[in-house]
């Protein structure tokens, strides 16, 4: 993982890794329950396209928490009063899976922020009323049996069967990022996400220039849900992954970093015409 920095933000310390790079702010979001060495195969390739920057969620990794209650509207307000810490008055931002969701949610509320989003393994809808109670018997297992349990199952269903058979070292390592995590933040974000508003509303609305990535083979967020945000978003372009499942930047990080930087050139070249 890159260098740590600290800043706080609403009352809570975040660490972040900026570790330079040419043009465009380019900020990642992490997924549940990861942390931002996640993005570490996107950092060196993307630097030469891109300011790029990674960051702790609240509760996640090296970041702190607080006694607030966490929601999606808390995590999109550490996001855009993070960029505001940094003096970045407007970013891309590219969010996975509930990095997605935060995006979604601060990209309704402060549309002005961002020149680019990415929307990675993600999707719009809220939790049916059959996730939201598979979230809260998952957050009761981890209160029971603890996270090891969790991690085991939660990874079954993360990787696309080539990852999973191929880079047993990639699984080890997204196992230690879980088991990293405090038990209480992985639960508080279970309830979290339980209780997310949908944001597929707002779709039509969004203005930023749009790029949706998604594993092929992704079984949390399967293509579906990815095609219907390219069928709902002006503009929007869309690239699903091969041999990829729901971690698509760190199964294929080749083609997803492809993705990203010819998705920043264009961006570069519109705004110096
Ligand atoms: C994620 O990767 O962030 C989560 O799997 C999203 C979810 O559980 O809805």
């Amino acid at each position: 993982m890159h260098a740590s920095l600290h800043t706080t933000v609403n009352d809570v310390h975040l660490s972040y890794s900026d570790p330079g790079g040419n043009g465009l702010p380019l900020i990642f979001i992490h997924g549940f329950p990861f942390n931002r060495s996640m993005w570490d195969p996107q950092i060196q390739d993307l630097k030469r396209h891109a300011r790029v920057i990674t960051y702790d969620l609240r509760g996640f990794g090296e970041s702190g928490s607080d006694d607030q209650s966490l929601s999606m509207d808390v995590l999109a307000d550490d996001l855009v009063w993070f960029m505001d810490r940094l003096n970045i008055p407007q970013a891309v931002v590219c969010g996975l899976s509930m990095g997605g969701y935060i995006l979604l949610n601060a990209v309704e509320r402060y549309p002005q922020r961002f020149s680019g989003i990415i929307l990675s393994d993600t999707q719009c809808l809220a939790d049916s009323k059959e996730n939201k109670e598979k979230r809260f018997t998952t957050i009761k297992d981890i209160q029971d049996k603890g996270l090891d349990a969790f991690a085991d199952n939660f990874l079954k269903g993360t990787f696309a069967p080539h990852t999973q058979q191929a880079r047993p070292e990639l699984v080890k390592q997204v196992k230690q990022m879980i088991l990293g995590n405090k038990a209480e933040s992985i639960t508080a974000a279970l309830k979290a996400m339980a209780e997310r508003k949908e944001t597929c509303s707002g779709l039509k609305h969004i203005t930023a220039p749009t790029l949706v990535l998604c594993g092929k083979e992704d079984t949390l967020t399967p293509p579906s849900l990815s095609e219907y945000l390219f069928n709902n978003i002006p503009g929007a372009q869309l690239h699903e992954i091969e041999q990829a499942g729901h971690l698509s930047n760190l199964e294929q990080p080749e083609t997803f970093n492809r993705h990203v930087a010819d998705f920043i050139k264009h961006l570069h070249k519109k705004q110096t015409p």
